[in-house]
């Protein structure tokens, strides 16, 4: 460890007080920038060349990651070894996208057979609820599912559900995550308990949230149906079989998931039961080998045009020499809207850390703050700050060069596509004070107006961006999306010196919570409150008055 601690931090020495080199006159400076800033993979492109990441900053970036044994991690992560340490947990949510063959077994557990049992199981029930076969309790068809879950038990699914809009062929799918009563309950108002299926997706089966709302949701099956419709009503979705039994779903109506499978990183396993609803078995499975495709090209590709391993770099280059602290991702794509909400999960929850591996604090900045919007909606709210603000954000382009919807309006696509290129290209470029000035005179304003104005009107440019491509947005392109972001926020990880598998720091609010719930719900003592926070939870009590 100490031997990569070491040579991240001659890195960081060597590159912290660089004068980085403006990111036009890289193209100018390095023959062949582009072929060697960009690499393409299975209907992927990506391009890193409007970076400052020189071609000598590129090599040292990729003899780090070599540094830090980044080769060895992968194989370790594809092994099994249990590389979550602080969890003391094999990361294998690979298995569930990765084909018959992928592992037979870590230390005695089997996994490629588990993996295909439920898998099998949980299509087949998608299958039967699809073509109507599985019922509600009184013979109705099932037109709507509600999906219970919370963090990676409703984001993965959420997004990919949403993302396959045009692929849809199945029951309505809604998603209810939030304890507000008014999430549910907005849902529910809408719906037919005899034509509607309840899941309830939690890896613990304990979350406070989930629990709530998903009895919430059994008060309202008994209410219309009857106790004994809970059965034929509810799907569980968890590794809990203990806790799903005590709920009353039954054996056959639950689908299991393992420990190995990280709550942010589970829709590849039986958590993708509202997807599999939704497009069906074919389509779930193109979903699974469109990022099994993914991670076999992470594990095999060379470094330098390695997806993951070169967002991964570009991305440390920002965050922990250049010191940015956010990142702002922007698909132009309607149907990757709920990208952004996916990511800031997977990227924040895992590498928002400030202790190594070894126990020692870390030396650098870590996981930035994830953001993002689709286009071109984000161009007409945030992208004023990202071009004139005084923070520098790096901005994640991703363009489809097709789209279900694409083709029902080539020219909107057209249009699209180009708002994204000029995006990243503006950043760059900018617009100087006297180029502002002379096209306000081009344009028939007087001098006057013009040299008063043109400093506002002026865009410094030198900034970076990213930008991948899609040759088109299907399940198959979907999945290896997710998997690349997935395996850039590993090898982000390894780099940092951090375990991105835990999430410890979420454990604090959720004590405090529960702590807290007998002042708010009932008005009950509870001692060593700070005096603002019992201030607020009294002035709470007060207003909500009788109510509560
Ligand atoms: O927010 C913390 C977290 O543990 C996430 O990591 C997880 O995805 C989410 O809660 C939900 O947990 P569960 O699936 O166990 O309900």
């Amino acid at each position: 460890m100490q031997k990569a601690y070491n040579a991240v931090d001659e890195f960081l020495a060597k590159y912290k007080n660089h004068k980085r080199d403006n990111l036009y006159s890289l193209f100018q400076k390095e023959n062949n920038r582009l072929e060697a800033m960009s690499a393409s993979f299975a209907g992927f492109y990506l391009d890193i060349s409007k970076t400052a990441i020189s071609h000598a900053a590129f090599a040292d970036l990729l003899q780090l990651a070599r540094q830090c044994s980044l080769q060895d991690k992968i194989a370790a992560l594809f092994a099994g070894q249990r590389i979550n340490e602080t969890q003391n947990r094999s990361v294998l949510h690979m298995a569930c996208r990765g084909g018959k063959d992928f592992l037979d077994s870590v230390d005695g557990e089997p996994i490629s057979a588990n993996v295909h049992s439920v898998l099998n199981r949980f299509l087949d029930f998608a299958e039967g609820v699809r073509k109507g076969n599985v019922k509600g309790v009184s013979g109705h068809l099932i037109t709507d599912v509600v999906h219970i879950g919370i963090g990676g038990s409703d984001l993965g699914p959420r997004f990919v559900v949403d993302a396959m809009m045009s692929f849809q062929d199945g029951p309505t799918i809604h998603f209810a995550s939030n304890v507000d009563p008014a999430d549910l309950g907005r849902v529910l108002a809408r719906l037919n308990p005899n034509s509607t299926f309840i899941i309830v997706a939690s890896k613990t089966f304990t979350t406070q949230e989930t629990m709530a709302n998903a009895l919430a949701a059994r008060a309202w099956i008994v209410e219309a149906l009857g106790e004994h419709a809970v059965e034929h009503h509810f799907v569980a979705l968890s590794t809990n079989l203990e806790a799903v039994e005590k709920f009353g779903i039954t054996e056959d109506r639950t689908f299991g998931f393992w420990d190995w499978v990280g709550g942010r990183y589970s829709v590849w396993s039986a958590i993708g039961l509202p997807v599999a609803l939704a497009i069906g078995s074919k389509l779930f499975k193109d979903f699974l080998q469109g990022a099994k495709e993914m991670d076999d090209h992470f594990r095999n590709a060379a470094f330098e045009k390695n997806l993951p391993v070169m967002l991964a770099l570009a991305g440390y280059w920002h965050r922990a020499v250049c010191g940015y602290s956010s990142r702002a991702v922007v698909p132009y794509a309607r149907s990757l809207s709920l990208f952004t909400s996916w990511l800031q999960q997977l990227d924040m929850e895992s590498n928002g850390k400030s202790i190594r591996l070894d126990g020692s604090p870390v030396q650098t900045e870590t996981g930035p703050v994830v953001w993002g919007g689709a286009g071109t909606d984000s161009q007409h709210s945030f992208f004023q700050l990202l071009h004139q603000g005084t923070d520098i954000i790096p901005v994640e382009f991703i363009l489809c060069a097709q789209t279900a919807a694409s083709c029902l309006d080539e020219k909107r696509h057209s249009m699209l596509l180009a708002n994204g290129l000029a995006q990243s290209q503006a950043l760059m470029l900018g617009r100087t004070a006297a180029q502002a000035k002379q096209d306000m005179l081009d344009a028939g304003m007087t001098p006057d107006d013009a040299e008063r104005l043109a400093p506002h009107r002026s865009f410094s440019g030198n900034r970076p961006s990213i930008t991948l491509l899609l040759d088109s947005l299907t399940p198959r392109t979907l999945g290896g999306l997710m998997a690349l972001y997935e395996h850039r926020v590993f090898v982000e990880g390894v780099l940092y010196g951090i375990n991105s598998y835990d999430q410890w720091g979420v454990e604090l609010g959720k004590v405090m919570a529960k702590t807290l719930l007998p002042l708010v719900d009932k008005g009950e003592a509870v001692s060593g409150l700070d005096p603002s926070t019992l201030q607020l939870a009294s002035r709470l009590k007060e207003w909500r008055g009788s109510t509560a």
